[in-house]
């Protein structure tokens, strides 16, 4: 159970502790922030509101931690990595019931996310051995002008303190797709969890001090964002920023000093279905892609263009199938549980009643109680109307019939988001035209938006984020090109 067997000294009355050198601590400050259950709408957990001098301290002890990290041989770094991704999956059930009762995931992909954290950070112990083992040598002699008197030899170095910030839908899993390139790549980590999900990154972290990092490497600070959340992100101490989450990472970007940054900061994934489309295929993407975890991700389905010759059939498809969904609480496994706050609730009904008033066909009724929005699929949307361009983040779908291809690839491009979209059809040759033409980090042919497999790069356009992601791509972010070049009195030719 969630601050309980191996997790007691998490808990303290009823607050959970921040961690800090090692240890789990209570702040100075004597307050703390509650955590609403979703479903239930009551406080379920409190954290530590710390405060900006523990900030100060947490930044001081990381930069002495991460010094000898750095002279911390590759192999032991890859141990201690894999020895955490036991302990996670070792511990996945109370890890996973604190993402029940957080951010009301479904208790199955609860599960699946805590799993799929531990194969991601093994993963990103073998793939940092393998790549930051290996330089380049380079001879000057290929570019004009030089002789071969300059050897120049690389490799790749840490840059210090990496701040990590999940979402709160991953609030596990693009925690450790932070921490795990950071540690392995030399760094240390300071994880600022969203608010919703920090007792499960704290249960997470947990795991990694089980493991038996060095104290200081890994520190984990809970708060207010308006008190210590400019100050994390705009601290000297601080020398990278990976940050997941909506567009507080656009006004981040724009107060961060001279850091390297990795963001992803949301989607309207567009998904273009074609006429020779294989329909059933198409609608149990648009379903899973557009509903699974009630739309909450960012790379769900979030609006759907179809070509007018099969909107139809396909509308009639997705319609079956969200009768079927079953909607209520995460505990029960349903297939739509309560979005994460009232007030994001309170955000789709507003998408979805500017719909209503502008003509859209509602193919179900809206209906909510409380955080729980029932699926809803609304057909003939135009442009003219919010949900063709904002986020829901919620069990809410729509369609835009279309008559063309073009019409289809320039409303994707039209968004300020430029994530993932998908193409459904069974000619590869106009998938990839489509492809190309899509201006978006990811195109997927023939199914849903997703981020993983973990190691795919995963990269947003726009206002969709900076960098890339996914494993490898995240250790070459949190590392630097070293070079030292040997100096030869004369030119040297091998076998010359
Ligand atoms: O919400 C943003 C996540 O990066 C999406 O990940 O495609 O595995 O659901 P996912």
């Amino acid at each position: 159970m969630a601050g309980s067997g191996a997790f007691v000294e998490l808990l303290e009355e009823d607050v959970y502790k921040y961690y800090f050198d090692g240890e789990w601590r209570k702040s100075a400050s004597g307050k703390s922030v509650s955590i609403i259950n979703p479903t239930t709408r009551k406080p379920q957990y409190k954290v530590q509101a710390c405060t900006q001098e523990e900030v100060n301290k947490i930044m001081e002890s990381s930069k002495i931690a991460q010094k000898a990290w750095a002279k911390t041989p590759l192999w032991k770094r890859a141990e201690l990595l894999h020895r955490a991704a036991v302990l996670l999956k070792e511990h996945k059930n109370p890890i996973a019931e604190c993402l029940v009762k957080e951010i009301a995931k479904p208790a199955k992909d609860a599960v699946t996310e805590v799993v799929r954290s531990g194969d991601l950070v093994s993963y990103c112990a073998e793939e940092g051995v393998r790549i930051l083992g290996e330089g380049k040598f380079l001879v000057s002699d290929s570019f004009p002008g030089n002789d071969r008197n300059k050897l120049c030899l690389t490799s790749k170095i840490p840059l210090g303190i990496v701040l990590a910030i999940p979402p709160f839908n991953y609030p596990v899993n693009l925690a450790v797709s932070k921490i795990a390139p950071a540690l392995i790549a030399g760094n240390s980590v300071v994880l600022k969890p969203p608010t919703q999900g920090a007792v499960a990154a704290l249960h997470m972290v947990h795991c990694f001090h089980l493991a038996g990092f060095p104290k200081g490497l890994i520190s984990c600070v809970t708060g207010k964002g308006s008190e210590i959340g400019d100050f994390l992100t705009m601290h000297p101490g601080v020398n990278c920023i990976s940050f997941t989450g909506g567009d507080t990472g656009i006004a981040i970007s724009k107060k961060a000093g001279m850091v390297p940054l990795q963001m992803e900061l949301g989607g309207k994934d567009a998904c273009i279905i074609l006429e020779d489309a294989d329909i059933d295929l198409a609608a149990a993407n648009v379903v899973k892609g557009g509903f699974s975890y009630s739309g909450q991700r960012c790379t769900a389905v979030k609006v759907v263009l179809v070509m007018e010759s099969v909107a139809d059939a396909l509308v009639e498809k997705v319609k079956a199938k969200v009768a079927k969904m079953t909607v209520g609480p995460p505990e029960e496994n349903c297939d739509i549980t309560p979005v994460v706050t009232e007030s994001s609730a309170n955000y789709i009904e507003g998408l979805v009643m500017d719909a209503k008033q502008k003509g859209a066909t509602f193919c179900q009724e809206y209906k909510r109680e409380g955080n729980l929005i029932w699926p809803l699929l609304l057909d003939h949307v135009r442009p003219d109307m919010r949900l063709a361009w904002e986020e829901p983040f919620g069990p809410v779908l729509p369609v835009i019939r279309i008559t063309t291809v073009e019409e289809g690839v320039h409303h994707c491009n039209a968004s300020n988001f430029g994530l993932q979209g998908c193409i459904f059809t069974r000619d590869i040759n106009k998938a990839m035209m489509i492809s190309d033409a899509m201006e978006t980090g990811t195109v997927q042919i023939n199914s849903a938006p997703a981020r993983g497999p973990d190691h795919f790069p995963f990269q947003g356009l726009r206002d969709s984020g900076i960098g890339s992601q996914g494993i490898t791509n995240s250790i070459s972010m949190m590392t630097k090109v070293k070079s030292t070049v040997i100096n030869l009195p004369t030119p040297s030719y091998t076998m010359g």
